[in-house]
């Protein structure tokens, strides 16, 4: 013991002071010098241990337990300096620096594996990226199920108003028969006879209107084929004029190489139709509605714009909702957007409304030129 204590610390030899001649700047500056240097190192520890407490998904512990015991190692040698000035402990002060010596080697090789480990672990740029698209995949999938909920919405509808149309017009048919048949017994120009002919009046507004709901219940039949649409456009023009009223200014742009698409005549005469009687509507005072025609990719695009009362983010929200209507009772249905809507769907093509109040509203078609669209149902 007592041998061991003298080739550890009382070695009998001069302290290290001594060979500093004592000099008080000499002295001060190592004693400075390496208590500062311990302390820092001794601080080390302190901050990892810190880190890896606040971080628990920090792996590689024991190379971190590793390091703070070679950074320990480090700063205890520095102490040992200081008091070897004073007392000469060569052999602790050797024994602490061979112990850093081991620490330090299995420290340098151990680091090296886990560097890679560290490069593989996502950077921050590379987690926002990642949560950004994380973000917008939910967005997608929210706007998918949107879609689907709204196209089962239409199928509910349609069939309900399918079934409700398809009994009415029966009834309407027998109505309007009896009302016919009355008219031919009752003298003319008597009051009655006015009656019945504003309730002949009603019955046929009735009889288009349930025409336009099994139009858009999809049980009047259908002829989808590829085929023209300049003259089904061109066709319209006198009738859309003729339905907006002569306060309404429409102009036709129709590209002149436009590609065939699948679509059904009356269906889109009809969906026209629908789209200026809308513009005209947003139009009290008049205007002018644009419809142009271009061809696109794999699709032709119909626009029908108008500057007219536009409409606001709610209103747009549900406005291709079967009867859906801002207008007063008796003025709008509801199916118009709805039957445009629908038809499209039928067609394998699209639509997109851009609308806003006080810059108006423009309704994009887009039909395609593909014999096989997508969801498409073909005549025959
Ligand atoms: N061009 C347009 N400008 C402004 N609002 C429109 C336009 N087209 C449609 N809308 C809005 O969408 C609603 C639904 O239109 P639609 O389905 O055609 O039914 P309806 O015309 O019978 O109201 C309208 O009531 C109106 O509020
Ligand atoms: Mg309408």
């Amino acid at each position: 013991m007592d041998a061991l204590m003298r080739w550890l610390i009382e070695t009998g030899l001069p302290p290290h002071g001594f060979c500093l001649l004592w000099q008080p700047q000499l002295v001060a500056l190592h004693v400075i010098s390496d208590a500062v240097i311990g302390l820092a190192y001794f601080s080390i520890p302190v901050a990892l241990a810190w880190l890896v407490l606040k971080r628990r998904q920090i792996e590689f512990n024991w190379v971190i337990v590793l390091f703070a015991a070679f950074i320990l190692a480090c700063g205890t040698t520095h102490f040992i300096s200081i008091l070897v000035l004073w007392v000469p402990a060569y052999g602790l002060e050797g024994i602490a620096k061979a112990f850093t010596a081991v620490v330090s080697i299995a420290t340098a090789i151990l680091i090296w594996p886990i560097v890679p480990k560290i490069l593989a672990m996502p950077s921050h740029a590379e987690l926002q990226r990642l949560n950004a698209e994380l973000v917008r995949e939910a967005e997608a999938r929210a706007h998918a199920e949107e879609q689907l909920r709204q196209s089962q919405k239409m199928e509910a509808f349609g069939q309900l108003t399918g079934g409700i149309a398809h009994d009415f017009n029966n009834l309407l048919l027998i109505v309007a028969g009896n009302i016919e048949r009355a008219m031919r017994a009752v003298p003319q120009g008597t009051p009655a006879a006015r009656n019945l002919a504003n309730a002949l009046t009603a019955s046929d507004r009735a009889g288009a209107l349930t025409a336009q709901l099994l139009a858009f219940a999809r049980k009047s039949p259908l002829e989808v084929r590829l085929q023209e649409v300049a003259p089904i456009l061109e066709g319209t023009r006198d009738l859309l004029a003729q339905a907006s009223g002569e306060n309404i200014d429409i102009t036709l742009d129709i590209a002149d190489d436009l590609h065939p698409v699948l679509t059904d005549r009356n269906q889109l005469e009809n969906a026209m139709l629908n789209l200026v009687l809308n513009a005209r509507d947003a139009l009290p005072a008049g205007g002018k509605v644009e419809i142009a025609a271009r061809n696109l990719d794999n699709e032709v695009e119909i626009v029908v714009r108008d500057e007219g009362a536009g409409m606001d983010e709610a209103t747009l929200a549900k406005a291709t909702e079967p009867f859906f209507t801002t207008k007063p009772i008796g003025s709008g249905s509801g199916l118009g957007l709805s039957q445009v809507y629908g038809f499209l769907h039928q067609i394998g093509g699209r639509m997109q409304i851009v609308s806003s109040p006080g810059t108006g509203t423009t309704v994009r078609l887009f039909l395609s030129t593909e014999r096989e669209a997508h969801g498409a149902r073909l005549a025959g």
